[in-house]
């Protein structure tokens, strides 16, 4: 038996493309671990979108240098940081065996198998018209009950911000009745929910002739026997349509969440970041999402220090937060990355102005999402229970459908199902209850 090491840095997107190496790599005799002393197989899936993520992944990658010492053991990186500097890694790291771009994640078992036979060091990131790894099944996990499925690839949006669309390459669709089968299958062996993965779910069809758009796809999807709940991220506020918003009061399984990114609550900084919307019609967006879908919660990225913020411009970040009251939120102090547009601006902002704007925004946050989750309290939530607390055998942990961490008595024999569950307390990152018998649903 080989065993296979993969440390993952970065979002959702890189997770699931990890589940799928793991997936042809099991084909080829490896069995995943997360003993690392013990692994023939080391990859590093890396993530370029902020500079944190990149010296993450270069420290670890620092620290297989004494593994390769020790040892034989292959030593491969894989995702936007292999993409970007495809074969100089194999230069610069001379522990390194391979680098695979974000297109070549199918190629993984034969290049792996060139290398256990002539230590031959390999560099593939080449870019393909159709990304083969969309259509690489990965089999639900042991005793998980929800699962992601990969709708598109890519991003044609180029936010000036953003280095993603340099790395991960063009839009690309699925076609919906891979996805579909994929969906059934996973059902089949027991999943639960599905969570479906694009980098704008929005414009899911757009480059395939003939293809449903994203409202049609859910709608199919809403029909697969087995499948209880859809979520989905993520979604660009400039292309949430109406039918879209409209779905969330008319398919039972779409689970009331969104995330959709503001990025900024300035005009000026949202024409500069080429968001293509303004904070206004944000507003008018969310207003309509509340209008067809009470309750419904929503999330939001948010950038403070991208170049030219002025302290008007963060305040006007923070004034729309006061009228969204977003359920949470994730913040990153600008990055600067090699090759994006934003770049070439002026106005860089200083480091102690970003850190303050982070530390005031994230304050706001943590008070509108304690008022959301104490406006719950009292209240009966549907969870889909997930797992066992790692600390106590008693208790058990799930999501409601607006995708909030309950946690509440129970035991592993509700792993899969749909329990109700009266809210008694609200905390800053979860919400506690009780098991409740009767079958009235009060609030998402
Ligand atoms: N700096 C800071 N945050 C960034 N993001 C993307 N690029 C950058 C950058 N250069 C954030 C955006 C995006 C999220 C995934 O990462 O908010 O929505
Ligand atoms: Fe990046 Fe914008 Fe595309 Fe999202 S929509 S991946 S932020 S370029």
């Amino acid at each position: 038996m080989k065993y296979l090491y993969i440390q993952t840095f970065g979002c959702q997107m890189n997770f699931h493309d990890s589940d799928q190496m793991a997936a042809l790599l099991e084909r080829s005799g490896y069995r995943i671990t997360d003993d690392l002393a013990a692994s023939d197989l080391v990859i590093i899936n890396t993530c370029s979108v902020r500079e944190k993520a990149e010296q993450k992944a270069h420290s670890f990658m620092g620290r297989l240098g004494k593994l390769k010492r020790e040892r034989r053991v292959i030593i491969g990186i894989a995702g936007c940081l292999a993409q970007q500097w495809g074969k100089e890694f194999l230069a610069r790291i001379p522990h390194l065996d391979f680098v695979l771009g974000t297109h070549n994640i199918h190629r993984l078992p034969e290049i792996v198998e060139e290398i256990e036979k002539s230590g031959t060091r390999v560099a593939e990131t080449s870019f393909h018209e159709k990304v083969k790894s969309l259509e690489i099944y990965t089999p639900s996990r042991n005793g998980h009950v929800t699962s992601c499925v990969t709708i598109m690839q890519g991003c044609n949006n180029f936010c000036s911000f953003c280095i993603v669309p340099h790395l991960r390459g063009r839009e690309e669709s699925r076609p919906s009745g891979h996805i579909v089968d994929e969906i059934r299958r996973l059902a089949a062996s027991g999943i639960r929910e599905v969570m479906l993965l694009g980098q704008n779910v929005n414009s899911y069809g757009n480059t395939l002739a003939g293809s449903p758009g994203f409202p049609e796809l859910l709608a199919m999807i809403n029909d697969i026997e087995g499948v209880e709940r859809i979520r989905f991220t993520t979604s660009h506020p400039k292309d949430l349509s109406e039918d879209l918003m409209k779905c969330f009061g008319s398919l039972e399984k779409l689970c009331e969440h969104i995330h959709l990114p503001v990025q900024s609550g300035s005009d000026r900084v949202l024409t500069r970041m080429n968001r293509r919307y303004t904070s206004e019609e944000y507003l008018e967006k969310v207003r309509t999402l509340r209008a067809y879908c009470p309750g419904i919660s929503i999330s939001s990225d948010i950038i403070v220090g991208f170049p030219g913020e002025e302290e008007e411009d963060f305040q006007k970040t923070i004034d729309l937060m006061e009228k969204v009251i977003f359920d949470t939120s994730f913040s990153f102090k600008y990055s600067a990355r090699p090759g994006i547009v934003a770049q070439e601006f002026e106005g860089r902002v200083d480091e102690k102005t970003k850190s303050r704007r982070l530390s005031l925004l994230q304050a706001v946050q943590e008070r509108h999402t304690l008022q959301v989750n104490r406006s719950l309290v009292g209240g009966i939530v549907d969870v889909l229970v997930e797992s066992v607390s790692r600390n106590d055998a008693f208790e058990i942990t799930g999501r409601s459908r607006s995708h909030k961490i309950v946690n509440f008595s129970g035991d592993s024999s509700s792993i899969g199902r749909i329990v109700p569950v009266r809210i008694t307390a609200a905390f800053a990152h979860s919400l506690r209850g009780e098991r409740e018998s009767g079958r009235e649903v009060t609030q998402c």
